[in-house]
C-alpha cells in the first residue's frame, strides 16, 4: 500500500489533545489538533526535467491533514522560502474567524525565515478540501496538501465503511516554476498550454512510448481486488479543467466538498480547478493485471491533450500483468460544453443523509428562502489597464491594498479600501484598476450570477461559505433563467465552474461574519485581478459572538506595519494561546459565577 502508507504515516505527526474549558468558541470537549508545516523548496524532475517546487515538510506534495468534525486545529506554519507565504484552506469555513483564512484581505503576509500559527475550529463540517498557498502564482509550484474532515463516530456516513482512503491530487503542470510564470504574466504574455500533469506530484505512467519520455516517476495506487475504496480527488492545478477516470472502473460518486451526494456512478468526471470530489471504487475487475487512472485535459484539442494528461497505475494486489491498451475514452466532445454542464447539474445533494451533524442535510430548506439581495459578476476576456495585462469581475482588477481590510477594520483605519463593488457589470465596457469589495448584509441570503464572456471555463470560489449551485446555462442570462434552478437538492460547495459563453447561479447564506475572499480558482487569472472581497459584518455584535476577535499573534503590514516592533519586544513565542486561554479562564469563570449571580 505505498500512497495510503505514505498518508497514514504523516497522521502520527499530529498530537491530540483535549481541552476541558468551556467557552462559547470551543465546546467543552472538542479536541485541539496540532501540526507543524513547513515550505520550502526541493529540487524534483515530475516530468524529466529537474524544477524547483515548493515541498510540505521536504514531502511533494504536502502531508494530508486529517481531523474530525469540530476539531480545533493549530496549524504552525513555517516559510522557509525566498519570499513571502500565506497558507489558505480551500473549502473550510473558517467560521467566524476570517483572520485565519490566509488570504491578503484578512492576514498579512509570513514574511521568509520566519512562521505564524493559524487557529481554527472545523465548525460543523465534514468532507475534502486541500490547503495550498495563495500569493503570486505559489500553487503553481507546489505547496499544496489534501485536508479531510472526518465524520464524528456518532454521525453515519451515507455509504459502506470503505475499505482504504486514498487521496489524488492532480493538476496541469509547468517546467517554469511560480517565478517564470509570473514573469511571463507580468510581461503581457500569457501562460499558454502546460507541460503535462501530475498525479500526486507524479509524472505519467508511459502508456506510449512516443507521447511520454522514459525515466518519469508515476504514481502506483495499491488495492486489493474485492475492495471498495474512497478515492478523494481534488484539482490543485493552475487552470485546466482535468477529467479524471480510471480504465474499467465505475466512479460511484458520495461526496464533493462537504456534502454527501446521491450515489451516482460515472465513467469519468470532470474535476474543475479547486474541485475536490469523493468516489467509491469497488476493485471488480480482473486482477491479474494493473489500470490506468487518467487525468487529462478538458475541453482542449487532441494535441493539446496528448501532451496535458496525468496517468498514474491502479495496481491490485499479486496483479502480474501491466495495464495495457489505450487510455480510456474521454468525453467525445472537445469544444461543447453541454455534456459538462449536464454532468455538472446531475450531481445532487443526498437531502436524507447526514452530513456533519445528526439532521439531514435537506433540512435547510434553501429553495424556499426570499433572495434579499441578487449580484451579477461579469467575467470577461484578459484586458490591458495601464499596459499592463489584467483580469477583472465587473470591470474591475482587483489591486491588494497594502494593509488587510479586516485589520484595518480593526483598526478604524479609513481609506484603506472601497465598497463601491457595483453589483451589476458596468454597460460601459470600461475597465479600472481598483480595492473595491462587496459590502454585503449580514444574514442575508443572496444569488450570485457569473456570467463568463471569456473563452475558457473559470472557477468560481467563495471563502467562508459553501454555496448552493442552483443553475448553469449557455447564452446569456435572464429573469426566466430563474425558472430551472433546482431549489431542492442542488450541491452545496464552495468552488463551481463558470463555462464559457455561459453562466452559473449560487445561492449563498450569509451566516458567517468576517472579511471573504471571492475569486477565480484560475490561478493565472486569480494573479491578475479576478477577485474581490465580500465583507459581511454584525453591526451587533459586540461580544465577539459571530466573529472572533482579533488574533493576538496577528502580524502587522502596511499602514500598521509599525506595530510590528512593539508586538516583538512585549513578544513571548506563545502569546496567541497565552491569550486565548486567557480569555477561556475568563469566560469559564463568567459561567460558573454567573449562576450564582442570577439565583
Ligand atoms: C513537519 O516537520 C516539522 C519540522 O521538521 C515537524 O516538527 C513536524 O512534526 C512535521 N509535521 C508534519 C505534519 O509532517
Ligand atoms: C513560531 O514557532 C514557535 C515554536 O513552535 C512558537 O512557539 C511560536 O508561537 C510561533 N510563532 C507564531 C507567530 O506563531
Ligand atoms: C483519516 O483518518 C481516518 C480515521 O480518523 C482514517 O480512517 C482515514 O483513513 C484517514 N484518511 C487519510 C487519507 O489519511
Ligand atoms: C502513441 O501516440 C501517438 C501519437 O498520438 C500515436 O500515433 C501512436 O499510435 C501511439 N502509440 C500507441 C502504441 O498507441
Ligand atoms: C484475467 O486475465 C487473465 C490474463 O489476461 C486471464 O488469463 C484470465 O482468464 C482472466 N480471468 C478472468 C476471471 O477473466
Ligand atoms: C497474494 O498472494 C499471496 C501469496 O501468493 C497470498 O497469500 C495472498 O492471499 C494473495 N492476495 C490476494 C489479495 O489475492
Ligand atoms: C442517501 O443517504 C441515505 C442515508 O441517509 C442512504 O441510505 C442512501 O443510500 C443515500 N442515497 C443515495 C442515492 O446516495
Ligand atoms: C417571500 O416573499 C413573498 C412575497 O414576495 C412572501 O409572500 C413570502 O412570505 C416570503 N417568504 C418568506 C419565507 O419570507
Ligand atoms: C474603533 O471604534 C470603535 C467604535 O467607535 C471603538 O469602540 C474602538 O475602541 C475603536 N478601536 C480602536 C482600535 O481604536
Ligand atoms: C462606467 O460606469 C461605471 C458605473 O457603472 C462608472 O463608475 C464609470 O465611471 C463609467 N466609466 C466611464 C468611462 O464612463
Ligand atoms: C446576449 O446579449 C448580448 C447583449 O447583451 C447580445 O448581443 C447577444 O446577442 C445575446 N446572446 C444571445 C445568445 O442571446
Ligand atoms: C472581544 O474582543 C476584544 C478584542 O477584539 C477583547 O478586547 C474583548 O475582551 C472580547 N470580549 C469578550 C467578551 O470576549
Amino acid at each position: 500500500m505505498a500512497s495510503m502508507a505514505k498518508f497514514g504515516s504523516f497522521a502520527l505527526f499530529f498530537i491530540l489533545q483535549t481541552v476541558f474549558l468551556f467557552s462559547p468558541t470551543t465546546l467543552a470537549s472538542d479536541p485541539f489538533a496540532f501540526f507543524n508545516l513547513e515550505l520550502s523548496y526541493i529540487s524534483v524532475s515530475p516530468l524529466g526535467v529537474p524544477q524547483q517546487v515548493i515541498a510540505v515538510n521536504s514531502s511533494f506534495p504536502g502531508p494530508v491533514i486529517n481531523v474530525t468534525t469540530n476539531y480545533n486545529v493549530v496549524v504552525n506554519v513555517w516559510n522557509k522560502l525566498d519570499e513571502n507565504l500565506l497558507l489558505t484552506w480551500n473549502g473550510i469555513q473558517m467560521r467566524r474567524s476570517s483572520w485565519q483564512d490566509g488570504v491578503l484581505g484578512t492576514n498579512c503576509p509570513i514574511p521568509p525565515d520566519s512562521n505564524w500559527t493559524y487557529q481554527f475550529q472545523v465548525k460543523d463540517q465534514i468532507g475534502s478540501f486541500f490547503y495550498h498557498p495563495s500569493l503570486g502564482l505559489q500553487r503553481a509550484s507546489g505547496g499544496f496538501g489534501s485536508f479531510i474532515i472526518t465524520n464524528r463516530p456518532v454521525i453515519p456516513i451515507p455509504f459502506a465503511a470503505p475499505d482504504g482512503d486514498i487521496v489524488l491530487l492532480i493538476g496541469d503542470w509547468y517546467v517554469r516554476d511560480h517565478k517564470a510564470l509570473r514573469e511571463a504574466l507580468d510581461s503581457g504574455s500569457e501562460l499558454g498550454v502546460p507541460d503535462g500533469v501530475l498525479i500526486n506530484g507524479r509524472g505519467p505512467y508511459r502508456y506510449n512510448n512516443t507521447l511520454v519520455p522514459d525515466g518519469i516517476v508515476h504514481e502506483t495506487v495499491n488495492v486489493d481486488p474485492g475492495k471498495t475504496y474512497r478515492i478523494r480527488v481534488h484539482n490543485v492545478g493552475v487552470s485546466t479543467c482535468l477529467n479524471f477516470r480510471i480504465q474499467g472502473h465505475n466512479l460511484v460518486l458520495a461526496e464533493s466538498e462537504g456534502v454527501y451526494t446521491q450515489q451516482q456512478g460515472y465513467t469519468s468526471m470532470d474535476i474543475h480547478v479547486g474541485q475536490s470530489y469523493t468516489f467509491l471504487v469497488t476493485m471488480n475487475q480482473n486482477a491479474s493485471n494493473d489500470y490506468y487512472i487518467v487525468a487529462s485535459a478538458r475541453f482542449a484539442s487532441e494535441s493539446v491533450r496528448d501532451k496535458v494528461t496525468g496517468v498514474a497505475i491502479l495496481h491490485y494486489s499479486n496483479s502480474t500483468g501491466s495495464a495495457t491498451g489505450p487510455l480510456p475514452d474521454p468525453p467525445s466532445e472537445i469544444y461543447d460544453t453541454s455534456f459538462g454542464l449536464n454532468q455538472a447539474m446531475s450531481v445532487r445533494q443526498n437531502v436524507t443523509a447526514s452530513g456533519a451533524r445528526p439532521n439531514p442535510q435537506g433540512s435547510f430548506h434553501y429553495g424556499q428562502i426570499n433572495v434579499t439581495d441578487t449580484y451579477m459578476l461579469k467575467i470577461q476576456p484578459l484586458v490591458q489597464i495601464d499596459g499592463r495585462l489584467r483580469s477583472t469581475f465587473n470591470g474591475i482588477s482587483y489591486a491588494n491594498p497594502d494593509t488587510p481590510i479586516r485589520l484595518a477594520d480593526s483598526f478604524n483605519l479609513s481609506g484603506i479600501y472601497k465598497t463601491d463593488f457595483p453589483s451589476q457589470p458596468p454597460d460601459n465596457g470600461s475597465y479600472r484598476l481598483d480595492k473595491s469589495i462587496i459590502e454585503a448584509n449580514y444574514k442575508g441570503f443572496i444569488e450570485i450570477i457569473m456570467v463568463n464572456d471569456d473563452a475558457i471555463p473559470h472557477s468560481f470560489h467563495l471563502d467562508g461559505y459553501s454555496f448552493f449551485v442552483v443553475g448553469m446555462g449557455t447564452g446569456n442570462w435572464t429573469e426566466s433563467s430563474r425558472g430551472s434552478y433546482n431549489r431542492w437538492d442542488a450541491l452545496s460547495r464552495s468552488t463551481t465552474q463558470v463555462f464559457p459563453g455561459g453562466w452559473t447561479s449560487v445561492f449563498v447564506s450569509l451566516d458567517n461574519v468576517g472579511v471573504w475572499n471571492l475569486r477565480s480558482e484560475n490561478l493565472d487569472r486569480w494573479y491578475l485581478g479576478e477577485e474581490t472581497y465580500m465583507k459581511i459584518v454584525n453591526p451587533e455584535d459586540h461580544i465577539n459572538k459571530t466573529e472572533l476577535p482579533r488574533p493576538e499573534n496577528a502580524l502587522y503590514c502596511g499602514a500598521l506595519a509599525n506595530l510590528r516592533r512593539k508586538k516583538k519586544n512585549n513578544s513571548s513565542a506563545v502569546t496567541s494561546f497565552h491569550g486565548s486561554s486567557k480569555v477561556q479562564l475568563k469566560l469559564m469563570l463568567m459561567l460558573f459565577v454567573a449562576p450564582f449571580l442570577f439565583w
